[in-house]
């Protein structure tokens, strides 16, 4: 099989893709990490950086620049699935991003792996995937603009460049991104995680301080430098000098600097605030400058520049600063006394301020850009998460310290989330596909979390007993507590409690963890300092007393009159990721673990020893074990069946029957044993990758024979067309005058037409004759050609094309039996019970809205006198004579009470009659109009002016003839074109300019009643269903 075929398999994909296998779910020798490691190396060699275990993203920093990263490529990943393209960050992003769109659920994209491995850069890759490919609105252009500029910023404060990366991040850092319901971002949030503040006040040899410092010192205006009281020469400042790395060939800080000033503006700093920022970096790197001297045991500041320097950048008091950097406050007997440090002790107490004081400052930056993040849009707070995690992988030193401790902690952390999330959406899946579980045997890292973390008993508690203590605690007395209390522990070991063998490699002075990921040695040495992280009280109360206005929020005046100690490093750090887990445990997580190829930061230097111990760091193995535990592959059916059914004759070209059956028939053909596939709800699940293989070679013969086949038709076909090409001269002479010749007649035949048609149109008024004949036949045919396109499409369309005069009579001829057959069609649908009540014979129709209706000519076919009509009415009507008469249901303009009533009809005016009294006169002359629904109802409306005293409003009538009845009145009133036929409602007047609403709907019976929105509802039948 070859290797092009061994990759991935959907058609998309390019023959350049198809390096190895972009999944490693379809390595057959999934156990073996030499395997594993093979083919990431020639996939690496291909540049293709990425590859999957499942869903999961493998990612090999190139250290170079790809061609991988622009808006083609963002637009090829955008909307498509995963296995349709080859493996990318993009696809990552895109999928977590539909998933959050079509299941609204909260996304999380966890990046982890050693430093240099590429996390930072992923995490803004993805970043900039949604601020190109989000849909945008000015407003979410500059949330956008806010996200992205905060990476500048934060990188500026809290990367730096170490042995390990130029510009590593010295900080964990969670990102939420927040989208609205349109897909929109609108808004963000970030947590910093543990910040290596140590590097404020020493730096490793060959390492920087943060980038903050040099961008300032080297980019920094003149005057701004002026202010500050700075250099510009890093080699000033003993906070830059210890590592002995002033310039970094791939950092350009003096334009990083303008992009970091230009970012803090798009946050939305004001030029008062960065000056306060600066002036807290200045301050640092004076407090490094600090030099003691002064006599053994109680130590002074040699020279009062800093100080000075200091006293007006913080907005501190010198002299009490100067005796906070020199003296410690000690209570005794109540008694609040300063006591003198010596040199050491000062020496610290500085760098612990320094620390502390950039520190907070971080922090508060973090939370400075998380309120311009903030959605500030209050209607829109319902909105979904892509969170992204770019945070410290685990890390292994010759030397670990407390630092390690933490970051090792907390990638076990993730670890356990990891397989836990991992094997929950696994066991998910079979249960969607009602497929057994089959139980996998993985590794539990809950043991060793439990050693750190457990109350009481874990590292952690042990730890924080020992830094408060009263007596005199060490981190040796801290190691023999540990020996103490875990010491039985199987992950755990020291040098007294090992064996022979592993006492070689073990100070005395160390601990050892087994993670999951491997054994690391831990040095105990700065163990309680750093998980004390103390700052002497009166360096608090100066602090405190600072008029920088960020300093003031960093160091709350609260702090001081509380008399608890401030938790320990180690229990803030168990805290937050608590916090973190939490976080993470409510999203569905996305994972992707980046991998460095080399230390030297080279291009295309693959190593496989450095990758090894990265593979298993990461626990990639235990990965895809646990994702190969039961099936290597699972498609849906239908795109199981689409790549696969030329393969069996029943399914191909089309397979017309279930989609399961589709594809356990194109199986069985292809001779699947029971053991190496399931069948699920949606998807078959295929056992080992070789099936699969065997499968996609079977389709690459397959293809093969259908392009010989189709090669062998084209020389066919090719030949054929040469031979074609041949006779085609031969022929073509005798085409051409062929066609020339006919050409002319149809010339000379036009020019005789033209001319009879001139002389026709001249003579057009006289008899026929010769000379017109052509015109006027012409005119004819024309006429009826136009009439027959354009005959009108109902009833009331009176629209008729102008007959030429030779035509008038014949065209009014057609245009009555045109009418006369509308109607006839019409009258031929309707019910019998309707031709029955009307004489169809006879008709006129108003037809409007859809609707017909029927008014007969002859309406002394119709009843004249539906009731007995008292001798008091026909008196009171005197001379009038009545001309119809019918009992009607008349509904009250507001509360639609239904009360009976007569109408009688007169020549002149229509009566309404009650109890033998004539209660309202409407003349036809006044009447406007009357308005009846399209349904069953029998509701009519009379409408009358408005302004007519006598009227108090609309009639609103239904009769159980209502067609009889309309019939009667129109006619009557002449009224047959005011009529309205209404589909949905009929609007009437109540009086004094009010309007009521009748509202109709169709329904099964007639239902009259007043609806809660004050309207008359009426529901009835329609009328062709009576
Ligand atoms: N996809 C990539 N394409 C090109 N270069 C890359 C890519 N990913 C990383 N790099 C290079 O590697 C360097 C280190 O990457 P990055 O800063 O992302 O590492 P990291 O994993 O965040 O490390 P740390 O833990 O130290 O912060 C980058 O500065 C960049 O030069
Ligand atoms: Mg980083």
């Amino acid at each position: 099989m070859n290797e092009g075929v061994r990759a991935m398999m959907e058609s998309a994909l390019t023959a350049r893709d198809r390096v190895g296998v972009q999944d490693f779910v379809l390595l057959e020798n999934y156990t073996s990490e030499a395997a594993f490691i093979e083919n990431l190396r020639k996939r690496f060699k291909e540049n293709l950086i990425y590859t999957y275990i499942g869903s999961v993203l493998v990612s090999v920093n190139p250290y170079k620049d790809l061609e991988i990263y622009n808006k083609n490529h963002m637009e090829r990943y955008r909307g498509v699935n995963f296995y349709e393209v080859s493996p990318h960050i993009y696809a990552v992003a895109d999928n977590s991003y539909r998933s959050m769109r079509t299941e609204r659920k909260d996304q999380c994209i966890l990046i982890s792996g050693e430093s240099g491995a590429g996390k930072t850069e992923a995490s803004k890759k993805i970043l900039q995937y949604y601020a190109i490919t989000c849909p945008a609105s000015e407003h979410v252009q500059t949330i956008k603009d806010r996200l992205l500029q905060s990476n500048p910023v934060l990188e500026a404060f809290g990367n730096a460049k170490t042995l390990r990366n130029d510009n590593s991040s010295r900080f964990g850092k969670y990102m939420d991104i927040q989208f609205d319901f349109k897909g929109a971002p609108v808004g963000g949030h970030i947590i910093n995680y543990l910040l290596e503040k140590s590097r404020v006040v020493h730096q490793n040899h060959g390492e920087r301080n943060f980038h903050i410092f040099y961008q300032l010192i080297e980019g920094g205006e003149e005057d701004l430098l002026r202010r500050l009281g700075l250099e510009r020469n890093p080699q000033q400042y003993h906070y830059l000098v210890k590592g002995n790395c002033p310039k970094v060939s791939s950092i350009n800080d003096r334009s990083d600097w303008k992009v970091v000033r230009k970012a803090l503006t798009v946050i939305g700093f004001n030029d008062d605030e960065v000056e306060e920022l600066l002036n807290i970096i200045a301050s640092v790197l004076h407090l490094g400058n600090v030099q003691y001297g002064g006599e053994e045991g109680s130590a002074c500041i040699t020279s009062d520049t800093q100080i000075k320097y200091l006293a007006r950048l913080l907005g501190v008091n010198g002299a009490v600063l100067t005796e906070a950097l020199t003296h410690k406050k000690i209570t005794a007997k109540g008694e609040e006394l300063m006591s003198p440090l010596n040199m050491d002790q000062a020496s610290s107490a500085r760098d612990a301020l320094s620390k502390a004081v950039y520190g907070r400052t971080f922090t508060w930056l973090v939370n400075k850009i998380n309120f311009s993040l903030a959605n500030k849009d209050e209607s829109n707070k319902n909105y979904s998460v892509i969170g992204l995690l770019d945070i410290y992988g685990f890390e292994v030193f010759q030397n670990n310290s407390f630092e390690q401790f933490c970051i090792n902690y907390c990638n076990e952390k993730l670890q356990q989330l990891f397989i836990e999330l991992t094997l929950k959406s696994e066991q998910e899946e079979y249960e969607a596909e009602g497929i057994t579980w089959e139980p996998v045997q993985y590794f539990n890292n809950k043991i060793i979390c439990d050693l750190v973390e457990e109350k009481f008993k874990g590292i952690i508690s042990i730890l924080d007993e020992e830094c408060l203590r009263p007596g005199d605690a060490s981190d040796l007395t801290f190691l023999e507590k540990l020996e103490d209390t875990v010491g039985g522990h199987p992950h755990f070991v020291t040098h007294k409690l090992a064996d022979g063998k592993t006492r070689k490699v073990m100070g005395r002075d160390e601990f050892r963890l087994q993670h999951y990921a491997g054994d690391v040695n831990y040095n105990v040495n700065g163990f309680l300092d750093k998980n004390n992280d103390l700052l002497f009280r009166n360096l608090k109360e100066v602090m405190c007393m600072s008029e920088n206005n960020i300093l003031t929020q960093c160091f709350d005046k609260e702090e001081l009159s509380d008399k608890k100690r401030p938790e320990t490093a180690a229990t803030q750090f168990k805290t937050s990721l608590a916090k973190l887990m939490e976080i993470l445990m409510s999203k569905e997580p996305s994972y992707v673990r980046c991998i460095k190829p080399n230390d030297s930061k080279q291009a295309g230097r693959f190593d496989e020893v450095l990758i090894r111990h990265q593979v298993k760091y990461l626990g990639l193995m235990e990965n895809l074990r646990v994702r190969r535990a039961g099936f290597a592959y699972r498609r849906r059916y239908e795109v199981f069946l689409q790549r696969y059914k030329s393969l069996c004759p029943e399914t191909w070209p089309n397979w017309h029957g279930k989609l399961s059956d589709g594809v356990s028939t194109l199986v069985k053909h292809l001779g699947y044993k029971p053991e190496e596939y399931k069948m699920g709800r949606s998807k078959i699940f295929i056992r080992f990758p070789k099936t699969l293989f065997a499968t996609e070679d079977a389709l690459e013969t397959r293809k093969h024979g259908l392009a010989t086949k189709l090669q062998a038709g084209w020389k066919g076909y090719s030949q054929k067309s040469k031979y074609q090409k041949l006779r085609a001269i031969a022929i073509q002479a005798w085409w051409r005058g062929i066609l020339a010749r006919r050409r002319a007649k149809r010339r000379r035949q036009a020019a005789d037409t033209i001319r009879r048609f001139i002389k026709g149109f001249i003579n057009r008024h006289k008899e026929r004759c010769p000379e017109n004949e052509y015109f006027l036949d012409y005119v004819r045919y024309s006429f009826l050609t136009n009439l027959r396109k354009n005959l009108p499409k109902n009833v009331l369309d009176k629209s008729w094309p102008t007959p030429p005069a030779a035509l008038t009579e014949a065209s009014e001829l057609l245009r009555k039996m045109c009418m006369q057959n509308m109607v006839w069609s019409y009258c031929k649908k309707t019910s019998p019970e309707w031709k029955h009540q009307v004489n169809i014979h006879h008709l006129d129709f108003v037809f409007r809205d859809g609707c017909f209706f029927f008014f007969s000519h002859r309406h002394s076919c119709l009843r004249s006198v539906r009731l007995n009509v008292s001798p008091k009415v026909l008196q009171a009507l005197g001379n009038e004579k009545m001309k119809y008469a019918v009992t009607v249901t008349k509904y009250d303009r507001k509360g639609y009470k239904a009360r009976t009533r007569q109408l009688l009809l007169t020549a002149n005016s229509a009566i309404i009659v009650e109890e033998g009294k004539l209660k309202q006169r409407i003349d036809y002359g006044a009447l406007k109009g009357i308005s009846v629904s399209s349904l069953s109802d029998g509701l009519f409306v009379l409408h009358v002016p408005s302004d007519d005293n006598k009227q108090k409003g609309d009639v609103i009538l239904q009769s159980e003839h209502v067609i009889e009845t309309l019939t009667k009145i129109a006619i009557c009133a002449d009224k047959i074109n005011n009529i309205n036929i209404s589909q949905g409602s009929i609007q009437f007047t109540v009086g004094q300019g009010k309007e009521g609403v009748i509202d109709f709907t169709a329904g099964s019976e007639l239902l009259v009643t007043k609806a809660k929105n004050g309207h008359l509802s009426v529901t009835a039948p329609r009328l062709n269903s009576r």
